[in-house]
This record gives C-alpha cells, structure tokens and sequence, in this order.
C-alpha cells in the first residue's frame, strides 16, 4: 500500500517505533536515573493493542516497524507480538532494538518470527566499565547474545555505541574492530538530553560525531556512502570489511528534515518527535472504539497534521523533555 501519512512539511511517514515496555534490566546512565518508577501494568498498552495499532499503521503505508523499550524483550509474552507482527502483508521491515541480555534463548524464535535486522546496544567491551555505564549489566551475557544472534543469521546485526567524553572514548578504534571481526555494522549516537539524570553531566559528555569520524580515520581508510537503512544514521565504510559505521548526530548534524517516522509509547501516546511533546492518546482511541480499524486509522491520518518540524535539544541547558528515553526507546 502507497503511503497516506504525509505531514505538513510534506515528510512521509513510513517508519513506526514501538515502545513496549518502559522496564529495562539494564540502567545505562544516560537513559535513566538511579531510581527510576516504571508504569504500572494497567497503563500499558496490551500486546492485542499493540498489533491493532502496527496493523493500522501497516494499512497506512508503514513499511518498518522497529520494536524498542526499555527492554523489549523483558516484557511478558514479548514473542506473541512479533509473531503477529511478522505476518502482516505490506510490512516490509520487522525489526528490533535491545540491550542483548535475552538474546541467548530468544534470538532463534525471533528469527523464526520474521524479525530482519537487530540492533544491539553496545558501549564498551572492557567488562567492569560495561558494569560502569549500565550501573548492572554483565559485558560476558550480552557477548553471548551478540553471538547467538550471529549465529541464527540475521540479514544485519548493528552495534549502537553512545559515546561518552572521558568514559569510553577511548574504545572507539576497539569496538570498531570488535565489528569488523564479528562482520556487522556499528553506529555511533550522540547522546540525546531526555530525561533529567541526577549524577550524570550531558554536556560534559559531548563528544561529537565529527571527532570519532576523526578518530576512526587516523586508523582506517573510511569512505561516506549515501546507504541507508531507512533510520537516521549517515555510513561509511571501511574498505576491504563488512562493516558500515554509521552516525546518528542529533545535535551536529540534525537531520530533522528528512524525518520518516513517529513513535508509540508504552501508554499508547503516539508521539510525533522524539525531542517534543506533541502527540496523540491512541490508548484512548482503541478503548472507545473497541476492534474499529476505520477510527483508529482516520486518528493517526489527522495526527500528521501535529507532527513538529524538529527538534530542540540544547545540552547548554537543563533538558525541556522531562520523559526519559525509555518510555519511547529513542
Ligand atoms: P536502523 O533501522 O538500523 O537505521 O535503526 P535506527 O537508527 O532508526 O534505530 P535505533 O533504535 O537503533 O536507534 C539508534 C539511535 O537513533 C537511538 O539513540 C535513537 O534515539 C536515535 N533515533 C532514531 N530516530 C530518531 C529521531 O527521529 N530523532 C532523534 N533525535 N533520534 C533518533
Ligand atoms: N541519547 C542517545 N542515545 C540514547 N540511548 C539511550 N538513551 C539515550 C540518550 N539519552 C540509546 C541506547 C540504545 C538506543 C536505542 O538509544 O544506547 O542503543
Ligand atoms: Fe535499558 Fe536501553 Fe535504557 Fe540502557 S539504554 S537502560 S539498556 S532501555
């Protein structure tokens, strides 16, 4: 189907991002804070909403669909929902976001349920500063899932690497090469501001694009490319490897303007920027009008009308989006 979501600045939406659960078993400092409170379970979109609502989306022309959280694969039954997922006609993309800890058993069940790329946070592979950053996750558990996933055969498997200035900036040559040797891509995130973190200063963090792009070119011949995998990042490659490294630049290099997507949180908002706080209650929407696809769908046709022209992040300034990453999954 040919796409009917089109906002104002003429963008097509085409991208939807799927939130399923704000609960993650890792706390990475730049997602969330120390103590954090989760959604209580009634709030939540069910599993059955959930597909209702990519089904809609899929009717509109949606084409990817990206599964993201917290962690999406803590949520109970999680598998139910690619498995519906995964047979819709016209989608052309499932895809998934994770932190890796579950992908030792379910990696093949995903595979099996249509699931064609993954991508899978990564910020360090020196086992205490992984500690470090996710404040409890274990390096050696999501090593193995890299591989479990390798091993069921993918189409892609992507890294994503948020680096921080006088954290981890020093792996960046590392954690390229662990690509290369493992042949899968890897992406480099500058760290957006959402979500006040206590202890954690996002503007001291800075470390832009531009200087791992230098980093990564005193040790590699590294070649811009016009790829894409239909999300932000820009590539490049490394000749004579598999492995594309890409660059998603909110704050050096804003690609705002070419924006494809929205996104559902855990409460069944539809969100229309990552970085505003424009949306639709699409919760409300399913739960008035029980199984009515015609409503539902004529609610997400009249939300392009909302959607933002970008966003504002400003890390000079304490952050204006107050939601933490987790409720959207970036
Ligand atoms: P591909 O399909 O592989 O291109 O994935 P993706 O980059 O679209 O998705 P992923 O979940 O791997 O996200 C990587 C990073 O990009 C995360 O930090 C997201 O928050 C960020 N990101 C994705 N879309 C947007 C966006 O529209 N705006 C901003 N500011 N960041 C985004
Ligand atoms: N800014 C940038 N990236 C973030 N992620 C989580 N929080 C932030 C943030 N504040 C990353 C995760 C994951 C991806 C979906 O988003 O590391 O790889
Ligand atoms: Fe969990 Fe991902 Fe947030 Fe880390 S970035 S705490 S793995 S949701």
């Amino acid at each position: 189907s040919t796409t009917q979501l089109i906002d104002k600045f003429n963008r097509k939406v085409t991208y939807l991002r799927i939130s399923v659960t704000d609960r993650c078993d890792f706390r990475c400092v730049y997602c969330m804070d120390e103590k954090m409170n989760f959604l209580p379970r009634a709030q939540l979109l069910t599993l059955e909403e959930i597909a209702l609502i990519g089904q809609a989306f899929v009717e509109l022309g949606v084409s990817k669909i990206r599964i993201t959280g917290g962690e999406p694969l803590v949520r109970n039954n999680i598998m139910q929902l690619f498995d519906k997922l995964g047979q819709l006609d016209g989608l052309k993309e499932l895809v998934l976001t994770t932190n890796g800890s579950q992908l030792q058993k379910l990696a093949q069940p995903l595979r099996d349920s249509g699931v064609k790329r993954i991508n899978i946070s990564l910020d360090s592979l020196r086992a205490n500063r992984f500690t470090q950053i996710t404040r409890v996750g274990q390096l050696s558990t999501v090593l193995k899932g890299i591989d479990a996933a390798l091993q069921v055969g993918f189409e892609r498997i992507k890294l994503n690497t948020v680096i921080l200035k006088n954290r981890n900036e020093d792996e960046i040559i590392d954690l390229v090469n662990f690509a290369i040797d493992k042949g899968i891509d890897i992406s480099f995130i500058e760290e957006m501001p959402l979500g006040v973190i206590g202890e954690h200063n996002r503007a001291e963090a800075y470390y832009s694009s531009d200087q791992i792009r230098q980093d990564i070119e005193q040790v590699f011949p590294f070649i811009p490319t016009t790829e894409t995998t239909g999300g932000p990042a820009k590539y490049y490659r490394i000749p004579n490897t598999d492995t594309r490294v890409g660059f998603i630049s909110p704050h050096s290099h804003n690609f705002c303007e070419s924006c494809n997507r929205v996104r559902l949180t855990t409460e069944g908002r539809l969100l229309l920027c990552l970085g505003q706080e424009h949306s639709i209650d699409l919760r409300r929407v399913v739960r008035a009008n029980p199984n009515n696809m015609e409503v539902l769908k004529q609610a997400i046709v009249k939300s392009m009308e909302i959607k933002p022209k970008g966003h504002d992040f400003d890390l000079t300034r304490q952050p204006i989006i107050l939601r933490y990453m987790n409720m959207t999954g970036g």
